[in-house]
């Protein structure tokens, strides 16, 4: 794409940054976990990339570990918590340290509400709330040994004001809002930062195939859009002008991985270009 998603943005933090910190990062593999673990890397971090797709983790470390940084990948349905338990223990004692979660992990897809299989509902709410707590606390006695660490989590802000088709979706992510907040406050004394962040449109192969609304809904298929369109509604519905890009989001993952989220916890950033203000205004 030619419009300013597509540009890389420059460099913005100290080299060696994150260097001996040790990352977690689920479906660190693609898209916007894929550019966060890549940043992570660049900083100096060992990122341990986890996805359940084999063929994804290939290719990731293949990128990273191409660059000269360093990185190791675990295959992980963030679903199933004794084996989180058993990836966050071996991680551990292979590096003796865990000092950044990143909850990526994400499954969405529209699905009218009405005729949402019980299966269905339970694959979203569980990749999405269920894996997001497995994995906070498969990594709270590491952390809390240690003396403290960082937990980021995925949101979203469509659950803001209701979307439709997205029943399953924003139950689960409202869900996270809130562990996010509880496990702020009560994992605090132990130093663990727990925040999480709600990224606005990026259109990455995942997220144009989980927001592919089913042809007769009515909701519009923005990510599907001719380039121009795309541009287009970048121009009228995103007050910044352009859409997000994964580094958008791996910027604000490394902020809160330095020193200078030493003081920020409990807290869920909006980085979507003003995009649900915008859309809340009319
Ligand atoms: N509409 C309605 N139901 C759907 C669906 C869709 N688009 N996609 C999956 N389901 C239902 C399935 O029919 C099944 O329910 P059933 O057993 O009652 O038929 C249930 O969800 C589980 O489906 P399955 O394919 O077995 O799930 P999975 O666990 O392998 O994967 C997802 C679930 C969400 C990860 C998968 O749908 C997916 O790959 N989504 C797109 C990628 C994505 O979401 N990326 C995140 C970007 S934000």
């Amino acid at each position: 794409m030619s419009h300013p998603a597509a540009e890389p943005t420059p460099a913005v933090f100290a080299p060696g940054l994150l260097a001996g910190q040790v990352a977690l990062v689920t479906g660190g593999g693609t898209g916007i976990g894929l550019g966060i673990s890549s940043l992570l890397a660049e900083l100096g971090a060992h990122v341990v990339i986890a996805s359940r797709k084999p063929q994804h983790l290939e290719t990731a470390l293949a990128e990273i570990t191409g660059r000269g940084h360093r990185a190791s990948v675990v295959q992980l349905d963030v679903r199933d918590p004794e084996r989180v338990r058993a990836v966050v223990d071996e991680v551990a004692a292979e590096h003796g340290r865990i000092d950044l979660l990143v909850n990526n992990a994400a499954g969405n897809f529209y699905a009218p509400s009405a005729t949402l299989s019980p299966n269905a509902w339970k694959a979203v709410v569980e990749i999405d709330l269920y894996g997001t707590f497995y994995c906070a606390q498969a990594v709270y006695p590491i952390m809390a040994r240690q003396g403290g660490g960082r937990i980021v989590s995925t949101s979203m802000t469509l659950h803001y004001r209701g979307w439709p088709l997205m029943a399953h979706a924003t139950a689960a992510k409202a869900g996270v809002d809130a562990l996010t907040r509880t496990l702020a406050v009560e994992w605090a004394p132990q130093r663990i930062r727990v925040n999480a962040i709600a990224p606005g449109p990026i259109p990455t192969e995942g997220v144009r195939k989980a927001f592919t609304p089913p042809a007769d809904s009515g909701v519009p298929d923005l990510f599907a859009a001719a380039e121009e369109k795309m541009a287009a509604y970048a121009q009228t519905s995103i007050p910044l002008g352009r859409w997000g890009t994964p580094r958008d989001i791996a910027n604000m993952v490394a902020f809160l991985a330095s020193p200078a989220g030493d003081w920020i916890t409990g807290a869920i950033f909006v980085v979507d270009g003003g995009e649900w203000l915008a859309k809340n205004a009319g």
